[in-house]
């Protein structure tokens, strides 16, 4: 059967706004934030503290975290690839965190530097010293459904990536299709393997909608007892380390499938992490 409730976590500010080939001011960015916390949602990503020359677009998130109006009731959790970015994070006001790793080592080394087992060691640093601070930490891993330099990606691969998150402390991993080359068929496989090792209540899926498959996909992991569901307004988003992938499922059309499924996607909104 289908969850009763399913959490929304906006990440268009974030993935949307990283790969836009304009950088969009300051300003506008925290408008847009301002405005999509009046909307009901419960979780929106507002940035990342990344290194601005691998990431421009993203260089002005300490302002854009200081500037923002902090709604009761809506979580504002940011991407910390390291404890250099963790730290400058908590200065600029952030209570949440995400650490993003992959399911792959091309990719891992193309986005982060680093292979995968390094990229653990410093996500292991960052979620300590965030449940140091009462922090909740997010993990996200990438490529779960394929790679843009390795193509397939096994189930395997995703589970001990995932296992090894949720270990550390991460209360949440996020199973990205990074370029959104999976189908409902892979993502149930995928899905199958993952909620050996780690508990679909603590399982997310963040669909790219390169082939149209973003929907059919989400649908499949909520049949499966996934619900949380990541999304941009309008459809925002790709990732500068993943060419050819196309935004994320837009934000709009997944409620509208919840809403037409009878989901609830609000009720929740202040109780729930
Ligand atoms: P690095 O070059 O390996 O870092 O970058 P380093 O530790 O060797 O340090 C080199 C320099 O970077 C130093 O500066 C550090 O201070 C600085 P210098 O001494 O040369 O002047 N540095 C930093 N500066 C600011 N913030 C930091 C930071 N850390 C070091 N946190 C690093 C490693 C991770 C920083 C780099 O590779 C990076 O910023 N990558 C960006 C990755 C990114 O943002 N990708 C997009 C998000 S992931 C995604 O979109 C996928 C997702 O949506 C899910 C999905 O769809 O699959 C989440
Ligand atoms: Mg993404």
């Amino acid at each position: 059967g289908l969850p009763e409730y399913v959490k929304i976590v906006e990440v268009g500010p974030r993935d949307g706004l990283q790969n836009e080939k304009v950088i969009v001011p300051t300003d506008i960015k925290i408008e847009f934030i301002n405005q999509l916390s009046q909307t009901g949602l419960s979780v929106i990503e507002v940035t990342s503290f990344v290194s601005s020359r691998w990431v421009p677009q993203m260089a002005d998130h300490t302002e854009v975290m200081k500037g923002i109006h902090q709604y009761p009731g809506v979580r504002y959790p940011v991407l910390t690839p390291n404890l250099q970015g963790f730290h400058r994070a908590v200065a600029a006001g952030a209570t949440e965190i995400s650490v993003f790793g992959a399911a792959s080592e091309s990719f891992s080394k193309k986005n982060i530097n680093c292979s995968i087992e390094e990229s653990m060691e410093k996500f292991e640093e960052v979620v300590k010293s965030a449940r140091h601070m009462n922090i909740p930490a997010r993990g996200y891993v990438s490529c779960t459904l394929g790679c843009p330099y390795e193509g397939n990606i096994t189930p395997q691969k995703v589970t001990e990536v995932s296992k090894r998150l949720y270990g550390m402390g991460c209360y949440e991993i996020s199973l990205g299709d990074t370029i959104g080359v999976g189908t409902p068929g892979s993502m149930k496989r995928m899905l199958e393997s993952v909620m050996k090792e780690v508990p679909p209540s603590a399982l997310a899926v963040h669909c790219h909608d390169t082939y149209g498959q973003a929907l059919a996909n989400i649908l499949t992991a909520l049949q499966m007892g996934v619900n949380v569901v990541d999304s941009a307004v309008s459809g925002l988003g790709g990732c500068p380390y993943a060419k050819g992938a196309s935004g994320n499922v837009a934000t709009e059309d997944l409620i509208y499938m919840l809403n037409g499924l009878g989901l609830n996607t609000t009720e929740r909104r202040r109780h729930r992490i």
